[in-house]
C-alpha cells in the first residue's frame, strides 16, 4: 500500500497561501504574520471573512481598506474576502497552504481542529502555523478594542493608521450618543 507522502502530488512551482481572518481590525500581530507569510511564499492572499457569527466593529469594506493600506509594501500579498467555507475559497485561489498564527497553548485546541477540519474537506490544502513572536503575543483584535473603549493606550499594538481609524470609529459613536 501506498504511504500517504507518496500520494501528494508533487509540490506545485509557486505556492500560494492563504491568510484568513475576521482582521476586526488588523493588529501588529496579523500584520507580522503577513511579513513572515510574505517572505515563505510566492503569493499570500490575506481574506477576510464575509457573514461571520460577530458583529464587527469595521465593516468589511472598511477591513479590507485598513489591510490594503498596510499591506501597500508587499508586492506578493493580495487581499479579498470569502464567504462559505475556506478549503473552497482556497481551492479557488489554487492556494496550497491555510497559513495561521498560534500565539498560546490556547489557540493551539481550536487551531488544530480547524487543521484537521479543513484536511478532512481538503487533504490538497496544508495548515501551517507560525508562532506568534513573544512581544505579540498577548496581541488580539478583541482585546485591542476592549482597551480603546476603555481608554487604554494601544499604539504599539495595531498600525498607527488602524488607530487612527479607531479614534475616528469612537468619535462618530460619541457624536450619536451627544446628538
Ligand atoms: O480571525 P478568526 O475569527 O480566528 O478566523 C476564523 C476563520 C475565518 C479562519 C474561520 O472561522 C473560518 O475559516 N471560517 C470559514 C468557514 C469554514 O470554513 N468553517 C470550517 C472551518 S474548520
Amino acid at each position: 500500500m501506498e504511504s500517504e507522502s507518496t500520494q501528494l502530488s508533487p509540490k506545485p512551482h509557486s505556492v500560494i497561501a492563504i491568510y484568513p481572518g475576521s482582521f476586526d481590525p488588523i493588529t501588529n500581530g496579523h500584520l507580522d504574520l503577513i511579513r513572515r507569510g510574505a517572505r515563505l511564499f510566492d503569493k499570500l492572499v490575506v481574506s477576510v471573512l464575509r457573514n461571520h457569527d460577530k458583529t464587527p466593529l469595521f465593516s468589511l469594506d472598511e477591513r479590507i481598506e485598513m489591510l490594503r493600506e498596510v499591506v501597500q509594501g508587499y508586492p506578493n500579498v493580495e487581499v479579498g474576502s470569502f464567504t462559505g467555507l475556506l478549503v473552497d475559497h482556497a481551492a479557488a485561489c489554487s492556494a496550497t497552504v491555510v497559513l495561521r498564527g498560534i500565539r498560546a497553548i490556547s489557540d493551539y485546541e481550536y487551531e488544530l481542529q480547524m487543521a484537521h477540519m479543513n484536511h478532512r474537506l481538503q487533504p490538497g490544502i496544508e495548515t501551517v502555523f507560525l508562532m506568534s513572536h513573544e512581544e505579540n503575543s498577548f496581541i488580539s483584535s478583541r482585546l485591542v478594542k476592549e482597551v480603546f473603549g476603555l481608554g487604554g493606550n494601544i499604539s504599539g499594538l495595531v498600525p498607527p493608521s488602524v488607530e487612527a481609524r479607531l479614534h475616528r470609529r469612537l468619535s462618530e459613536y460619541q457624536n450619536v450618543e451627544v446628538g
